[in-house]
């Protein structure tokens, strides 16, 4: 059976409409990650919490290849990630949601990938899965939930907030929202030829927009509050994504290796 996962970002820490949910702990070459895998519609649904129970990971001290790798290695296809922005376009306000067609990566000190062995360059031109995006329009289309349909991510290492001048400049690159998070999740998730797409919701205005001080007990707040929306335009997206893929995410690998392209 195809898998799919939810890796639930702050604010989503459970997902509480999985029927029968298990929870498992799969350890990886990389780590272990602690996953609950359950059913809904008669899918089976792997569902991740990115900063653990009790949201005890700040972002730098994720092990995002750890949780990749172990849904790869359940099998899991298709990724739909959900995560906390500040926006940086004023078209964007608290408790918007937004599906990322883009990034920018301001991240420092991460592992970006898992072939430290081997020149591996994946295509990362369109780094959201187009199949993925296709059913969270249509599902929030369904459900009658607002949804910016693009948006350009930055994403910066943290834990600390951005500075004023720091948001002034992602403006000025086009940047739509910030967070902490999606890079390298995205990234990994395209060199392991998992499908992945990430649902933005804006919990605040970045640095410097609005004025005042920034909070994360406020983007705490803001995103309890959107999310049942949000498990609801996960859960509908996912009973929308078609049967086989027909997206490039799934042979990301093919002709990325140098090594073997060299020896062809
Ligand atoms: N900056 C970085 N990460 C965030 C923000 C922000 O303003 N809001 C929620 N996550």
């Amino acid at each position: 059976m195809m898998r799919t996962a939810i890796i639930g970002g702050s604010g989503v820490y459970d997902l509480n409409i999985l029927v029968d949910p298990k929870e498992r702990v799969i350890d990886t070459e990389y780590g272990a990650a602690k996953v609950k895998i359950g059913l809904y519609e008669d899918m089976e649904i792997v569902f991740l919490s990115r900063h653990g129970e009790g949201h005890t990971l700040p972002p730098h001290k994720i092990n995002y290849r750890a949780n990749i790798a172990a849904l790869k290695n359940l099998g899991v296809e298709r990724i739909i990630g959900t995560t906390a922005v500040g926006s940086i376009n004023a078209d964007f306000k608290p408790g918007d949601f937004v599906l990322l067609d883009q990034f920018i990566d301001f991240t420092k000190n991460r592992i970006h990938t898992f072939y430290d062995g081997a020149a591996v360059h994946v295509d990362m031109t369109n780094p959201y899965c187009p199949e993925i995006r296709k059913s969270v329009i249509d599902a929030a289309k369904a459900l009658k939930i607002d949804l910016h349909e693009k948006g350009m991510y930055v994403c910066t290492e943290g834990p600390r907030f951005e500075t004023g001048a720091e948001i002034q400049m992602f403006a000025l690159l086009g940047g739509d929202v910030v967070g902490m998070t999606n890079i390298p999740e995205c990234v990994l998730a395209r060199e392991v030829e998992i499908c992945y797409s990430a649902i933005a919701l804006v919990t605040n205005q970045a640095a410097g927009i609005s004025g005042g001080e920034l909070s994360h007990s406020q983007m705490i707040d803001e995103m309890k509050s959107k999310q049942e929306g949000v498990k609801a335009l996960i859960m509908n997206a996912a009973t929308l994504i078609p049967g086989g893929r027909k997206c490039l995410c799934k042979d990301a690998l093919r002709g990325a290796h140098i090594g073997e392209l060299l020896t062809k």
